[in-house]
């Protein structure tokens, strides 16, 4: 393949991963941008191989032998997790994956650091640029795994002067960085000691950044990591003089970063503070066994009784309802209600589930109208005058104590004030905390009351008694 086919080939896959990020911004859109992704990541991966493997010597059949070899056990672990993976197991394999191209950028760096080139001031900074930035992708992401899969307790590490060792780490960095560039290329053996050095400290500097911050500030450190797994696969292309691979980092890296910035806007947080890792965050002290007096149950059929005298409806759903999977039964709730009149709408929280976006992915699935899935601050304002709130499976962002308790660790985070409705009802197994693992004043309410049980069981219970 020609190296001008192969530039051009690198433009339209560019092209089509700009427009698959500005598809994948709105519901309508998605599924055209996934297509668009998909259509640009096949032609980047034919271009790649074809002008990697185009050996004149002969030597290129073998290597084309060996991509194509690799690429096809890869295609069939990616697919066979891909069937399998839960909607809840999601984040956890996203953080996984991020720690691919992480560890890839680390390798890549490393094999990089034996090739002689022309620039090699420059070519040295991109290595060691490359392999820093990976290595604190890779260990970042297998914490964020092990904590969003709760093989690891999500409570922040909270190590003596943690954000000096921080600032430490990444001075020590830049130091390390200017004696390599300044030790001759003959005394490879100092280099690579320098290197190792380095990739010690980003493992270290990674697994710290994200272990000292709390469950609370996870969803910003989930779209962190797609940021930096972003700029480590573009450091890693101009080690491999890569083009295409460059500018899918910048728009990954950047598209992540600003994501970061949304999402610390939704939680009140400070951008600067969790890409520190918790930088001046000093944990609230909420007790988790406050006395909030006694909670109210509620049955499915008074649910059904309540929602057949409501005129106005407001459905916020979290984390419970993708564990059980009752987006199909709230979706077949929402026709039923709306066939009989019932102004009905849902207010998602941008953090609910564990994962951007999350819920309106389930939404989307079941076939909820877009029209009716608004965003928490188009609906909070009108929450006082709905009849009935329906907290499904939701519990960290609709709690009163972000808003009213200065001591609680979630305190600052906007949420739904679902308690301003007439009445509210809450599904939940038990009374156990949410993700953040801070007690919910809201289930101790006089308008609130709580139907326990599995969610998706219950609104087929509802169902059945409307
Ligand atoms: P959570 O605070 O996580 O609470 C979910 C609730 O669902 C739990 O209290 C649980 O109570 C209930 N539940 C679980 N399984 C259920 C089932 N089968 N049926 C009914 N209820 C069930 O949910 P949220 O309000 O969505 O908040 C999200 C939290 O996750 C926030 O703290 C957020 O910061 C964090 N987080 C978010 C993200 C992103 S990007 N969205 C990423 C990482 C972390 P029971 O056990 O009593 O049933």
């Amino acid at each position: 393949m020609s190296a001008t086919l192969v530039q051009g080939a690198y433009i339209v896959a560019g092209l089509l991963f700009i427009l698959a990020l500005a598809g994948l911004s709105r519901h309508e859109t998605a599924r055209s941008g996934n297509r668009y992704g998909i259509a640009g990541m096949a032609l980047a991966l034919v271009a790649t191989v074809l002008a990697a493997t185009a050996g004149e010597d002969g030597s290129g059949g073998l290597g084309f032998l060996l991509i194509v070899a690799a690429m096809g056990i890869g295609a069939v672990i990616g697919l066979d997790r891909a069937r399998k993976v839960e909607m809840t197991g999601m984040p956890e394999l996203i953080a996984l994956l991020h720690s691919f191209v992480g560890l890839a950028a680390v390798l890549v760096g490393w094999n990089s650091s034996y090739e002689q080139t022309p620039y090699p001031t420059i070519h040295d900074i991109e290595v060691f640029v490359g392999v820093f930035i990976g290595a604190v992708t890779f260990t970042g992401s297998i914490v964020a795994f092990l904590k969003l899969s709760a093989r690891i307790p999500s409570r922040p590490l909270m190590l003596p002067y943690r954000n000096w060792l921080n600032v430490g780490a990444l001075a020590l960095f830049f130091v390390l960085t200017a004696v390599y560039l300044a030790v001759p290329e003959s005394s490879v053996f100092v280099r690579h000691l320098l290197l190792g050095v380095v990739t010690i400290l980003a493992l270290a500097l990674g697994w710290h950044l994200v272990a000292s911050i709390g469950g609370g500030d996870m969803p910003v450190v989930v779209s962190m990591l797609n940021s930096y797994s972003g700029w480590a696969a573009a450091a890693a292309g101009f080690l491999l003089s890569n083009d295409l691979l460059i500018i899918t980092g910048a728009l990954v890296g950047s598209s992540g970063a600003y994501l970061s910035y949304i999402m610390c806007r939704a939680m009140n947080r400070s951008f600067i503070s969790v890409i520190a890792g918790g930088f001046g965050v000093e944990g609230g002290t909420a007790a988790a066994d406050a006395d909030y007096g006694d909670h109210r149950e509620i049955t499915a059929t008074g649910v059904a009784e309540l929602l057949a005298g409501a005129s106005s409806v407001l459905i916020t759903p979290g984390y419970g309802m993708a564990v059980a999977q009752a987006q199909y039964p709230v979706a077949s709730l929402t026709s039923t209600l709306r066939e009989r009149g019932v102004d009905v709408r849902f207010g998602i929280h941008p953090v609910a589930g564990r994962l951007p976006g999350h819920m309106n992915v389930l939404l989307a699935e079941a076939k909820v109208p877009y029209d009716i899935v608004l965003e928490m601050d188009e609906v909070n304002d009108d929450l006082a005058d709905t009849d009935v709130v329906l907290v499904i499976g939701a519990n960290d962002t609709v709690n009163p104590s972000a808003a009213e308790d200065p001591s609680s660790p979630i305190a600052g985070m906007p949420v739904l004030r679902v308690w301003e409705a007439n009445d509210v009802i809450v599904f939940k197994r038990s009374m156990a905390t949410g993700y953040a693992g801070v007690q919910n004043p809201l289930f101790f309410r006089e308008n609130t009351q709580m139907l326990f049980g599995d969610a998706k069981e219950r609104v087929e219970d509802i169902l059945k008694a409307l």
